[in-house]
């Protein structure tokens, strides 16, 4: 059982490292901006109603977060823990997460806004599986297609230069006082990506490191 949180900064690589380490651990990776984004492409009338937020930058309402995280983590495939990636983003929505389960670890990336800024307005998605790519780090091998599944690769409504510091400014003022939330738990743990063109693997390598240790630790 691991129910783990990679937490970080907009551009700190949660996703990108989250996708990895779910395939090395066999646990889903569970990404609230990825549902959100969904639920927006899908048109359901909640996609709609949030569509604003997510464009902006700015935090989706709690209740509504919660409603799609919940959703997502009674599905069968949670049994055995989760890597959470995006949530909590909110003191509220880390007191309910507490009421619903005790996690086991909090990864906590630490980079500079300046590799945020370098990252996020270079990053591409995959608009059909949701891969993620960077122009400088972590190029295609053609462009502009996803080496996965084929689609087409584009950059994310959100990963304007604007949008980036909004997103940098709710963070600092609404998500990073977790950190400390997460430290009196006893839960969390940093590590450090200043190193722009550090491969991803070896972050990887670093995290499964990490969770190895709690395991022996907890006999978990
Ligand atoms: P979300 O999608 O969660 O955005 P975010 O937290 O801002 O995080 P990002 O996805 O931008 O960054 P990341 O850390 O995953 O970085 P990545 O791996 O892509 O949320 C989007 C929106 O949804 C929010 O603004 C909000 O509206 C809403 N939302 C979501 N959750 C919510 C919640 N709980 N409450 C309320 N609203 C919520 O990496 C970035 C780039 O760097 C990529 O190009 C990648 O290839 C590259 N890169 C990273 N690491 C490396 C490396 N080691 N080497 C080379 N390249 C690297």
């Amino acid at each position: 059982m691991m129910r783990m949180i990679l937490f970080g900064p907009p551009g700190a690589g949660k996703g990108t490292y989250a996708s990895r380490l779910s395939t090395v651990l066999g646990i889903p990776h569970i990404s609230t901006g990825d549902i959100v984004r969904e639920e927006i492409k899908a048109h359901t009338q909640l996609g709609e109603k949030i569509r604003a937020y997510s464009e902006k930058g700015e935090l989706v309402p709690d209740d509504i977060i919660l409603e799609l995280l919940k959703r997502r983590l009674n599905k069968p495939d949670c049994e055995e823990g989760f890597i959470l990636d995006g949530f909590p983003r909110t003191i509220s929505q880390a007191e309910a997460l507490d009421q619903i389960f005790n996690l086991n670890l909090v990864i906590n990336l630490n980079v500079s806004d300046k590799i945020v800024m370098q990252r996020l307005s270079n990053r591409l998605i995959c608009d059909t599986c949701g891969a993620i790519y960077n122009k400088l780090t972590l190029k295609p091998r053609e462009e502009s297609v996803c080496d996965k599944c084929g689609g087409r690769l584009s950059q994310r409504k959100d990963d304007a230069p604007d949008v980036i510091q909004e997103r940098l400014d709710i963070y600092r003022r609404r998500t990073k006082p977790l950190i400390i939330h997460y430290t009196n738990k006893g839960v969390l743990r940093n590590v450090f990506c200043e190193d722009l063109m550090i491969p991803p693997e070896s972050v990887v390598d670093e995290i499964r490191s990490i969770v190895d240790h709690v395991r022996n630790a907890t006999c978990l």
